[in-house]
This record gives C-alpha cells, structure tokens and sequence, in this order.
C-alpha cells in the first residue's frame, strides 16, 4: 500500500514539476501517530530543488520550496488534502479509501501484514546463524542469560516472519577445568536419580559442594586428573560426562518450552577441544603465535605490533582457552552453515572477547568475519525472587507466574479463565519481555516485579489484557464481513488515528529489522493499544487485534484469549 502510494506520488511530483524525482524526494513514509493528534497520513521529506541553496538558510529555503511544491499539486480521488511543512509536503489520503485499504490489507494479509510491505521486497533473503541464551552446566542461570534468550529469540522470530533462514544455536558452557571437579564432586556427592530428574539442580549442588572440598590438594589433583581423562576421552570418564550433558539438555528444551523457546543446534565448548588444536597450529603457521616468557600462547592485537593490545589463545600447558574453542566454533560454524550473518547474543560485559575474537579471525585473513556480529546487552540489576538471588531460570518462570496468579486472584478475574496457570505464566512472561524491551539494548535497568507486573501503563499485562479484550469482542459479535466495512463510521479522529498507526507497522518492522531493537516494535503495540477509541467498528478492533498478536508473537510472546 505504502509502495503503491509512493510510486503515485512520486509519478504525479516528477510530471508536475518537470524533473527526475529522485532529486526531489529524500523519503516517503506514514506520519508517526502522536498524541497531538495529525491530520495528514503521509508526508514526503523533500531535498533542496535550488542548487544554490547554501547550508544556514536551508531551513527557510526548504519551506519555500515545499510550500511551492505543495500549491504546485492537486489534489484527486486518492489525495484529499496537500499541506506544507519545513522540507515536507503532507498528504491526506481520502478518508474512505483509507479505512477501506488500510483495514482490507491488515484482515487479508493476517500474520503476513507488513512483513509482506514492498518495503522489504528489495532485502535479499539471508541465512543468519543466531547464538543466543549459552548457558554453563553446573552453574547458574543468571538474569544475562535469560535477557539473552529472550533477545535471541527475538531476532530469530523477527527474521523468519520477515523470509530469512534461521538457525538458533544454543553454545553451552559444557567444557573446561569445572568438569574435572564437578566429576569428582559427583563421585563423592552425586545420586544417579536426582540427576535424571532433576539434573540443573542436582549437578549445581554437587558443583558448589565440591567448591568448597577443592581448598585441599588432594581433591584438586582428584579434578585434574579426572580433567585429564576427560582430554584424553577416557570412555567411562567421558560417558558421565555426557550424562551430565545430556540430561541437562532435556531439561533446558523443557524450560526453554515454557518460554516459547526452541533451538535448532545444541553446540558447545565441548564440541571445540580438537579443533582449537588446529587453530592454534595455524596461527602458529601464519607467524600470528607468539610465547611468552611464562609459556603461554599470545596473538598481538596491537597496531604498532608492540604488544600493546593481545589476546591469550593456550595456556601453558599447550591448552586451549575460552577464546581459542570460540575461534574454532566461528569457523566451524562458516564452514558448515554458510551464512551470510553469524550473530552472538551476549551481555557486554563480554564485548572485549568478541573484539579480540574478531581482530584475530581478520589476522588469520577469514573476510567474513565482516558478517559476524556481537549483539550486545546491558546489565539487569535487582532481579531476586522469594527464594533470593536467581539461580534457575525455572526459579524466574516459577515467581512470575505465581506473582501473575496472585494478582489475577485479587482482580478476581481467575474464576472464568480455564487454565489459570497457563495463562498466568504467558500474561507473566509479557510483563518480563515488555519490561526488558522497552529501552534499547544496550542500556543497563533496573529490575522490578511490581513495575514489570503493573495491570495499567506500559506493561505486558496491560498489552495481554487489550488482546484478551479484543479477542472477546471478536467472539461476542462474530467476524464482520469485509465487503461489509462500512467506513463512513469510521471517521471519528480516534478511529483515524488507529488507520493511521496500523499503516505504520511495516515502517516499525523495517526499522528493527536494520538495527536489531525490539523497541520499536515494543512502543508501536504500546501506542496501538492506548489510541484504541471505545466505539468503533468490529473490524477495526478486529484489524487491531491482529496486528498486535502479530507483534507480541514476534517479540516472543503467546497472546492469551483470556485473562
Ligand atoms: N557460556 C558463556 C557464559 O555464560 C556465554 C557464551 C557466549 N557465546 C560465545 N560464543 N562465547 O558466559
């Protein structure tokens, strides 16, 4: 619609004005709804037609120009009304067309609405490698990992619905010296039954008793002997391990589940043991190696090539180090998938990492390192549950959804809802996201379950509730028919404010599509469910539920009927 619009436009501008339109028109799109409310639809940011139009009086000049430009138009059956701006021209679409097009669109499109726009035919499809969530066995689950998944799974969502191939991979912490103690630990504390049931738990508790154990030397030469083993894939050693590792997975997929999470590879450290080797002998190779005193392998990072900056890549026993499995992983992962992005979902406490690991794939001359990517996070701080500090990431779904129910309990709306628990851990689970999402990235915040679970303002309960509403209004009434839209009662400026903001989706879906920030997408359905008017008609709430369904899925949440 908006493509189409545009191209009318712009035909229309160049036949009026005698010139290529591409010197004239610097962009196109649907005016942003505000709370003062607009009157136009779309607005055209125009360039400056003069050529002589010096810099300091551009912005006079530019109104000038619009000004001309706009008495210049006329107006027809699509455009109702052309005003000027500083540097834009407005355009009112004829009210009717408008309800008729924009509502059509939304209700025959279904989840494809916007991802479909014109916007994104010319993005050619891409195969992105997305890592993200990466937990450590054995140890916890902290708040960084949680915002991890949640980012991860955003973008993965948020690429599919736009045509792109996914893979989701999950690197597990599942390697390194904390294995020789933890095998020990779990010869000296470890039951075989709790670790089927509940092995996150159980192989935590071993890990932390066995900490405090390893003060003496001989269980610290215990865990490296076990360690070693483990190095030189000692089968029975190994097979505990793989017990460990196995389990723990089961039980991930089975929490992930209830976040609405799945992966498409369970990768990890463990896998990248040999093949660090190999890197390390090709970094020897290409003279990138070099030893230090104490024995270790370094790689000079430094400009000047005066050790200024480096990287650590083996210990000095000739092991491998978290970067250099890490670099083992990156190559691994091109070889085999191909891609044309490999993006990391990682807190920003790790940003020097991806730097170094970066900086070293470029020195070993691997180009595509230009299409790797560190998506970074910044900190959450007071997250604590009844339990006290997070440990498990059940612990987190376990208190939101309690939290949920208990509030839903006071508001006595539970008695009508057939699945309570159900719903709420998904009303629960908007409240994180929405809380999470609603900054960029980046930024640091702190936690709170009361903010987060607040029934009005811009929360996920209050997004889960408008959908619950709607959705209810839809089956009270049944479907309207859309040959039917009667658009004359659609002329109320609140009905025209929500047409004007469902035309925009496509624009919001672009701009987190280009700079990875679910934001956008956050306070387009926040401004979608506060411009909602009491009276209107069914098939714009219907047209409204829809978009907003298709936004919360994206952004990772399962929209509830009831609540
Ligand atoms: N397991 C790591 C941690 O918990 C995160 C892994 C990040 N990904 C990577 N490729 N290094 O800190």
């Amino acid at each position: 619609l908006l493509i189409f619009l545009v191209f009318v436009l712009r035909c229309g501008l160049s036949k009026v004005l005698d010139l290529p339109p591409e010197n004239l028109i610097k962009s196109i799109s649907a005016v942003p709804v505000s709370k003062k409310r607009r009157v136009a639809d779309f607005q055209l940011s125009i360039a400056s037609v003069t050529e002589d139009s010096s810099s300091d009086c551009l912005a006079p000049g530019l109104h000038l120009q619009a000004q001309k430009l706009a008495e210049r138009l006329k107006c027809d059956a699509v455009v109702s009304e052309i005003s000027a701006g500083p540097g834009t021209v407005n355009f009112t679409i004829n009210r009717e067309l408008l309800a008729k097009t924009v509502l059509q669109q939304v209700l025959k499109d279904g989840s494809e609405y916007g991802v479909k726009s014109e916007l994104f035919s010319t993005v050619p499809k891409q195969k992105a490698v997305i890592e993200f969530s990466s937990p450590n066995i054995a140890k916890k689950f902290h708040i960084g990992h949680l915002r991890s998944t949640i980012v991860g799974n955003f973008i993965a969502n948020l690429k599919v619905a736009l045509g792109h191939e996914v893979i989701r991979m999950n690197y597990l912490g599942d390697w390194g010296m904390q294995f020789g103690l933890l095998g020990v630990g779990f010869q000296l504390f470890g039951n075989k039954e709790k670790l089927k049931t509940s092995p996150l738990q159980h192989l935590f508790e071993v890990y932390v008793q066995i900490n405090k154990a390893a003060e003496d030397e001989n269980t610290k030469k215990l865990a490296k002997d076990f360690f070693r083993k483990l190095e030189e894939h000692d089968e029975q050693t190994l097979s505990l391990w793989k017990q460990f590792r196995d389990f723990s997975i089961d039980e991930y997929i089975r929490i992930y589940k209830r976040l609405g999470v799945h992966f498409d590879e369970y990768s990890g450290e463990s896998f990248y043991q040999e093949k660090s080797k190999e890197v390390l002998k090709m970094l020897e190779n290409k003279g990138l190696l070099q030893k230090t005193i104490k024995g270790t392998g370094i790689v000079d990072l430094s400009e000047k090539k005066d050790l200024s900056s480096f990287s650590t890549v083996m210990r000095s026993d000739g092991t491998s180090l978290y970067i250099t499995r890490d670099l083992a992983a990156a190559i691994d992962r091109m070889n085999k998938h191909n891609c044309d992005s490999m993006i990391y979902v990682v807190s920003k406490s790790q940003s020097n990492h991806f730097q170094h690991l970066f900086q070293i794939l470029k020195l070993m001359g691997y180009d595509w390192v230009e299409r790797c990517q560190h998506v970074s996070f910044g900190l959450v701080q007071g997250m604590k549950t009844r339990r006290g500090e997070v440990i498990f990431l059940e612990d987190v779904l376990n208190e939101v959804r309690s939290r949920m129910l208990q509030n839903m309990a006071s508001a006595k709306t539970t008695k009508e809802i057939e699945d309570p628990m159900e719903t709420a851990e998904k009303v629960g689970l908007a409240a994180l996201i929405i809380q999470d999402f609603q900054g960029l990235l980046s930024s640091d915040y702190q936690f709170s379950w009361d903010r987060a679970l607040q029934s009005r303002g811009d929360t996920g309960v209050f997004l889960q509730y408008t959908h619950a509403r709607l959705h209810s209004l839809e089956q009270m009434h049944g479907n309207e028919q859309l040959t039917h839209i009667n658009v004359a009662c659609l002329q109320e400026p609140d009905a025209i404010s929500v047409l004007q903001h469902l035309l925009r989706y496509d624009e919001v879906l672009y701009r987190s599509s280009q700079d990875l920030q679910p934001k956008h997408i956050v306070s387009y359905l926040l401004t979608l469910r506060t411009g909602l008017p009491e009276p209107a008609r069914l098939c714009l709430f219907q047209a409204a539920r829809s978009v907003l369904a298709n936004g919360m899925k994206l952004l990772g949440i399962t929209p509830v009927t009831q609540m």
